[in-house]
C-alpha cells in the first residue's frame, strides 16, 4: 500500500490505532497521557513501531513477521495478508509452508490487548521454530516519548517474573503496563535496545536473528515486551499461542489476566462479545439497496467510522498522533448526532460533556477536555511530580470572544433534539446541567443561550459574524459575516421551534419564530448573487464567495446550507445548486472553493495561505458533502444527490488506489483538489465528520428514513432507476422492516404507506416496544 491502511481496536477504555503492517500505538482513556506502546509518527519507514510477532526457523535462522513489515520478507517467496474488521485486524502470513494468523483485539470487558495466534506446519517435515512477540513502551506522555529526555529515560523501568513483563513508570506509581502470554517464555527481554541491538531496527532484532533474547530488565531506559517460545511442529500440526499486552500492574491485572485468557475458551468467547456487541449496533439499521456500495458502506464502515470518531473523539489517529486531548466543540457535536441509534449511552455523555462546556455567554469552549470539569480524586497528595499532567482550573480554560468559532455550539441544538427524538427522553430537555463558567440552567435553556448568542453577534448587513472562524477554520472573519452560519443559525432555530412546540412552550415558540423570519429575510435578501449566495463579508464589507471575484468565487457550503437550512426559495436553490454541480464537482466529489486562492488576503483568512486545491483552499473537502446531497434531496434531485454521494464514496475508490492512496473504507478529510498535481489523493482517513454526516445524508434523506418527536418519517429522494429498496430499523425498542417501492421510476414522493396491513400516513407513530412492524411504502 502506498500509506498506512489503519483500523481502531478497543471499544471502551484502552485503544490501539493499527495500520496493515501492523504498526501502531495503544493507549488507555487519553492518546496524550495514557501511552501505552510507543509510535514515531510520520516515520521513516512507514508506521513503526508496531505490535509485531516473529516467527523463526530454528534450523536455519531464517526469521519473517506475521505482517509484512517490519521484516519485509520478498512478497514473491512470501503471502502476507491483512484483514480489518470491526475492532479487530488479522495478520497472515505464508512461508516455507508456515501457516501463521495473529488475531488483534481488545475485549469488552478487559484493558488489554489479545494477540491470538495459531502457526501451522503445512509441510511434510518436522518444524523446529521460535516466536517472539515485540512492543515498545512508551513513556506515557506524548510530550515525554518525544521531547526532553532527561527525565524521562530514568523514570520506568520493566522487570520479569512469572512469565510477565512488568512496565512501571516510577514517577506515576499507579502506571503499569505488562505482557504475559499462555505459556512460559524461553526468554525474554524488558530492555528495548538489548533486544533489538545496536545499529539496528525493528525488522532484523538480534534477539531474533540470534534466536533468544537475553533476559534482560532494568530500571530506567527504554522498554519493550517481548517473550520468546520454541516451538516443535510435527508435519501438519497446528498450535495456539495468545500473547497479552495489558494495562495496570503485574499483582492487580497481569496474572488475573494471564490465567483468564490462557484458557483459549475465554479468547474464544471475548471475541464472540465484540462480534456480538457490533452485530447488535449494526442490527439499529441495516439497508438493502440496488447499490451495493452505498449498502456495504452503511451498514457496516461508514456507521462503524462514525462511532469511532465519537469513542476517541479526534485526536488518535496517524495523522493526529495524540497532541491534543479534548473535545472540539463543533466535531463533537455534529459526530454525536450520527449513531444515537446504535450508541446512544456515548452521544448522551459527549452531549452532556458539550453542554457543560457552553459558557453562560451562549458560546462553546473551542477545544476543552472535559475532564476539567469532572472533580478528580488527588492520586498522590502533596507531591508535585516532574511528570505529571498538569490539570487546569475550570477557570484558566474559558476563553474569550476572541477565541470563539460562531457555528460552534449551533450543532449542538439539532444533537440535542435528535438525542430526543430517537430515545423519546423528553425529559432530557429538563435536566439541569452547570455552565462552563458559572451557574448552570436546564438543557433547554442552555439551548437558548446558543440561539441567543448568534443573533446578539451579527453584523453591520444583519448576517452572523464571522469571529475566529465558522465550520471553515481558515475563514478567519472577526468582526466580518458569514453566511454558513446565517444559515445554520436558521436550520437550528426551526429544529428548536419545533421541540418548543411539541413541550408546549408557546411563548418560546413565537419568540424564535420571529427571530427564525428576521434571520431567514436578511439571508435572501442580502446574500444572494444572481446566481448563488455568497459566503460572506469581511470586516470592511467586502463580499467572499460572489461572482465579480477572480478568485474564491463559489463556496459549496454557502449554497448547500442555504437549501438545507430551508432559507433558500426553491427556484434560488436549485439554480445555486446547478452552479455546485457546473463548477465543484469532480469525479472523486466537490470542491468546497472555487477557483482556489492563490494571493494571501488576511481579511479573508488563512484559507488564502494554503496551497491551491489542498485542504480548505480549494481541495475537495469530504466533510462537506454530504450537505449538497441532503440539499439535492431537498430539492427532490435523485439522481443529481446519488452523483454527488457516488462520487465521493470510499468503496468507489477501490479501483484507483494509485491514485486515491488512501484506505477505500473510510472516509478521508479532504482529498487533493483540481488546482493540485495529485488530484484525486485522500488525505487525513477516519477522523472526520464526513462520515457521520454521509451516514446521515444517505439514510435520512435519501433513503428518507428519519425519527421525529412523534413519529417514524419516510420521504426517500432516490435515482429514479431504483425500483425498490429496504431499510431495517430499530426505533425506542420496535423494530420496523421497511419496503419501498418505485414503479413508476420517480425520485420523490410517497402515495400510500401501509403499515402491518394498514394504510398510515407520515409520520408513523411509535410502536410498541419489542414489536415487529411491516411497512410498505408505494412511491407515486
Ligand atoms: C477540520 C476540523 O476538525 C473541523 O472542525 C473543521 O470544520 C474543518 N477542518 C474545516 O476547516
Amino acid at each position: 500500500m502506498p500509506v498506512s491502511w489503519t483500523n481502531y481496536l478497543g471499544v471502551r477504555d484502552m485503544c490501539t490505532v493499527i495500520s496493515h503492517n501492523a504498526g501502531g500505538y495503544s493507549f488507555y482513556k487519553s492518546a496524550e497521557h495514557g501511552r501505552i506502546t510507543r509510535f514515531r509518527p510520520n516515520g521513516v519507514p512507514l508506521d513503526r513501531p508496531g505490535h509485531y510477532a516473529y516467527l523463526r526457523d530454528d534450523e536455519t535462522g531464517d526469521y519473517w513477521s506475521i505482517s509484512w513489515q517490519p521484516v519485509g520478507k520478498d512478497l514473491k517467496q512470501t503471502t502476507y495478508q491483512c484483514r480489518h474488521g470491526l475492532s479487530y485486524s488479522k495478520f497472515i502470513s505464508d512461508y516455507l509452508d508456515i501457516h501463521a494468523e495473529q488475531l488483534l483485539f481488545i475485549p469488552i470487558h478487559d484493558d488489554v490487548e489479545l494477540w491470538d495466534i495459531v502457526i501451522k506446519n503445512n509441510g511434510s517435515r518436522l518444524r523446529k521454530l521460535s516466536i517472539f512477540s515485540y512492543v515498545e513502551f512508551s513513556f506515557q506522555h506524548i510530550e515525554i516519548d518525544n521531547q526532553s529526555f532527561q527525565m524521562s529515560l530514568y523514570a520506568s523501568g520493566s522487570n520479569y517474573q512469572d512469565g510477565i513483563i512488568e512496565y512501571d513508570f516510577f514517577y506515576e506509581p499507579w502506571n503499569y503496563h505488562f505482557m504475559a502470554a499462555n505459556f512460559e517464555p524461553d526468554s525474554y527481554d524488558g530492555v528495548r535496545d538489548r533486544f533489538l541491538g545496536n545499529y539496528r531496527t525493528e525488522t532484523n532484532p538480534i534477539a531474533v536473528e540470534r534466536g533468544k533474547c537475553c533476559n534482560s530488565t532494568e530500571l530506567g531506559g527504554n522498554h519493550c515486551g517481548a517473550l520468546h517460545k520454541r516451538l516443535i511442529l510435527e508435519p501438519g500440526e497446528e498450535i495456539r499461542l495468545i500473547f497479552m499486552l495489558g494495562v495496570g500492574s503485574r499483582a492487580e491485572k497481569g496474572r488475573l489476566i494471564k490465567k483468564k485468557y490462557s484458557d483459549p475458551n475465554n479468547v474464544d468467547q471475548a471475541f464472540q462479545e465484540l462480534k456480538s456487541y457490533w452485530h447488535q449496533k449494526l442490527s439499529a439499521l441495516q439497508v438493502k439497496t440496488p447499490h451495493q456500495g452505498m449498502y456495504t458502506m452503511l451498514n457496516t464502515w461508514t456507521i462503524y467510522q462514525a462511532e469511532t470518531c465519537v469513542v476517541w473523539s479526534r485526536f488518535a489517529s496517524f495523522i493526529e498522533v495524540g497532541g491534543r486531548t479534548g473535545l472540539g466543540y463543533r466535531d463533537t457535536s455534529q459526530d454525536a448526532m450520527s449513531c444515537i441509534h446504535t450508541n446512544p449511552a456515548k452521544c448522551k455523555q459527549r452531549i452532556l460533556e458539550l453542554l457543560n462546556g457552553l459558557t453562560s455567554m451562549g458560546y462553546g469552549l473551542h477545544l476543552f477536555d472535559p475532564e476539567v470539569f469532572k472533580s478528580k480524586e488527588e492520586k498522590l497528595p502533596g507531591v508535585k511530580l516532574p511528570t505529571i499532567k498538569p490539570m487546569p482550573k475550570p477557570a484558566d480554560i474559558i476563553h474569550g470572544l476572541e477565541d470563539v468559532c460562531s457555528d460552534d455550539a449551533l450543532w449542538l441544538v439539532a444533537t440535542v433534539c435528535e438525542y430526543v427524538k430517537e430515545t423519546g427522553d423528553m425529559a432530557f430537555f429538563d435536566e439541569v446541567v452547570p455552565y462552563a463558567d458559572k451557574g448552570e440552567g436546564t438543557v433547554y435553556e442552555h439551548l437558548k443561550k446558543i440561539l441567543d448568542f448568534s443573533a446578539e453577534h451579527i453584523g453591520r448587513h444583519g448576517i452572523c459574524q464571522g469571529l475566529r472562524a465558522d465550520w471553515n477554520d481558515c475563514l478567519n472573519l472577526g468582526g466580518g459575516e458569514s453566511a454558513m452560519v446565517s444559515f445554520i443559525h436558521y436550520w437550528s432555530l426551526n429544529i428548536f421551534i419545533e421541540a418548543a412546540q411539541y413541550l408546549g412552550r408557546d411563548a418560546d415558540v413565537q419568540k424564535y419564530s420571529s427571530i427564525a423570519a428576521k434571520v431567514k429575510s436578511a439571508c435572501e435578501e442580502i446574500l444572494w448573487d444572481g446566481k448563488w449566495y455568497i459566503r460572506g463579508f469581511t470586516k470592511t464589507g467586502r463580499k467572499i464567495g460572489t461572482q465579480e471575484s477572480s478568485e474564491g468565487k463559489l463556496f459549496l457550503n454557502g449554497q448547500s446550507w442555504a437549501v438545507y437550512s430551508g432559507a433558500a426559495s426553491e427556484e434560488r436553490g436549485r439554480m445555486c445548486m446547478d452552479a455546485v454541480n457546473e463548477h465543484l464537482f469532480s469525479r472523486f466529489g466537490l470542491h468546497l472553493v472555487w477557483p482556489a486562492y492563490s494571493q494571501p488576503d488576511d481579511e479573508i483568512g488563512y484559507i488564502t495561505r494554503v496551497y491551491k486545491g489542498i485542504k480548505e483552499n480549494g481541495s475537495i473537502f469530504s466533510h462537506p458533502n454530504p450537505w449538497a446531497v441532503i440539499a439535492e434531496c431537498i430539492l427532490g434531485r435523485g439522481d443529481r444527490a446519488m452523483k454527488f454521494y457516488d462520487a465521493m464514496l470510499p468503496y468507489n475508490q477501490n479501483d484507483m488506489i494509485e491514485i486515491r492512496e488512501a484506505e477505500p473504507y473510510s472516509y478521508c478529510q479532504f482529498i487533493m483538489g483540481k488546482d493540485h498535481s495529485a488530484h484525486g489523493r485522500a488525505r487525513h482517513p477516519w477522523l472526520t465528520g464526513s462520515a457521520g454526516w454521509f451516514y446521515f445524508a444517505a439514510t435520512n434523506y435519501m433513503l428518507g428514513i428519519r425519527v421525529n418527536f412523534n413519529g417514524l418519517m419516510i420521504d426517500p429522494c432516490i435515482p429514479k432507476e431504483w425500483q425498490e429498496f429496504e431499510v431495517q430499523r430499530k426505533w425506542r425498542g420496535a423494530t420496523y422492516k421497511i419496503i419501498v417501492k418505485n414503479p413508476e421510476c420517480i425520485m420523490k414522493g410517497v402515495k400510500s404507506i401501509r403499515l402491518n396491513g394498514k394504510k398510515v400516513e407520515s409520520p408513523i407513530p411509535p410502536q410498541k416496544a419489542g414489536s415487529v412492524n411491516e411497512i410498505k411504502v408505494l412511491m407515486g
